[in-house]
């Protein structure tokens, strides 16, 4: 099989959230193709079991430590433990979170205060920290993940259709103004792909709840999507294969979203 070369052999790369769903999907893809893998969530058993797996799959150096990342205290101990232990970092994949969709009425000042800490803040704190190491490699590669309700909010979807917008125009500022430093900052706005989030919510038969969700969503391509189809995104936006490309957002919807 003809394959893409991705260039990601040696890059240190962080995912956070990476210990379950799409950002452990996503470590391992990059631990497949020869990166340096740091990953953060908050329960270190969770934690240190992915990062076992994907250690003896790949053989692949892979740093887990434990971060939450609403806390800044943690970001910082986080992102220091990666210099120390990798020596700078090439690609940051903010993909910490969790759904928080609500009716306006029902959320109150706290939820709103949590999600923005989840869906902004961190990715603010991550940004802030690793953009100078990655000029001082000479350049990197941001994903940060949204979703598609950031660019065209439905109703009932407080506050993340709120957060995730602020992660896209974040996305946006940052690739502008950090292009002339070779660092490239793109977001994935996600529909429903297939994760820890969602199996926990099913009950019965899991590919019959993924069959449903898809119908009553009416996604065009008739299914969800799958972790590996997020993960092979992502490792294409951070490689070297889409150096031309940055302050883009791509859909992974199957086509749901009504907007582009
Ligand atoms: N899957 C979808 O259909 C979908 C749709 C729209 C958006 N998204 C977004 O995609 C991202 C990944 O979601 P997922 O579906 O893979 O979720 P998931 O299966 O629930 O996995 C979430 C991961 O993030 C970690 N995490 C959550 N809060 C954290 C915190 N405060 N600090 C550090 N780590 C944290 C979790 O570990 P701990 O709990 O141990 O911390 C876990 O490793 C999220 O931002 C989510 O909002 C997903």
């Amino acid at each position: 099989m003809d394959t893409l070369e991705l260039g990601l052999k040696g890059k240190v790369a962080i995912v956070t959230g990476a210990s379950e769903g799409l950002g452990r999907a996503c470590a391992e893809r990059f631990a497949r193709s020869g990166a340096r893998v740091a990953m953060c969530a908050r329960r270190a058993d969770v934690l240190e079991s992915a990062a076992k797996t994907i250690r003896q799959a790949t053989g692949a150096d892979v740093l887990a430590l434990p971060a939450d990342v609403t806390r800044a205290p943690d970001v910082e101990a986080f992102v220091a433990a990666v210099v120390s232990g990798f020596g700078g970092v090439d690609v940051l994949v903010n993909n910490a979170g969790t759904s928080a969709a609500a009716a306006f009425e029902a959320v109150d000042d706290r939820t709103w205060q949590d999600d923005i800490d989840l869906k902004l803040m961190a990715a603010v704190r991550f940004c802030r920290l690793v953009i100078p190491l990655m000029k001082a490699r000479g350049g990197g590669a941001i994903v940060n993940v949204t979703t598609v309700g950031g660019k065209a909010p439905g109703a009932r979807a407080l506050p993340t259709s709120v957060t995730r917008a602020a992660g896209i125009n974040l996305t946006k500022a940052l690739a502008t103004e950090y292009a002339p430093d070779g660092i490239r900052v793109n977001t994935v706005c996600l529909g429903i792909v297939k994760s820890a989030q969602w199996t926990r919510r099913a009950t019965g038969d899991l590919d019959a709840f993924y069959r449903d969700v898809a119908r009553q969503r009416r996604i065009p391509l008739g299914r969800v999507g799958e972790a590996a189809e997020f993960a092979d995104l992502v490792a294409f936006l951070v490689s070297d294969r889409a150096r031309f490309i940055t302050g883009t957002a791509v859909n992974l919807d199957g086509g749901a979203s009504a907007v582009v």
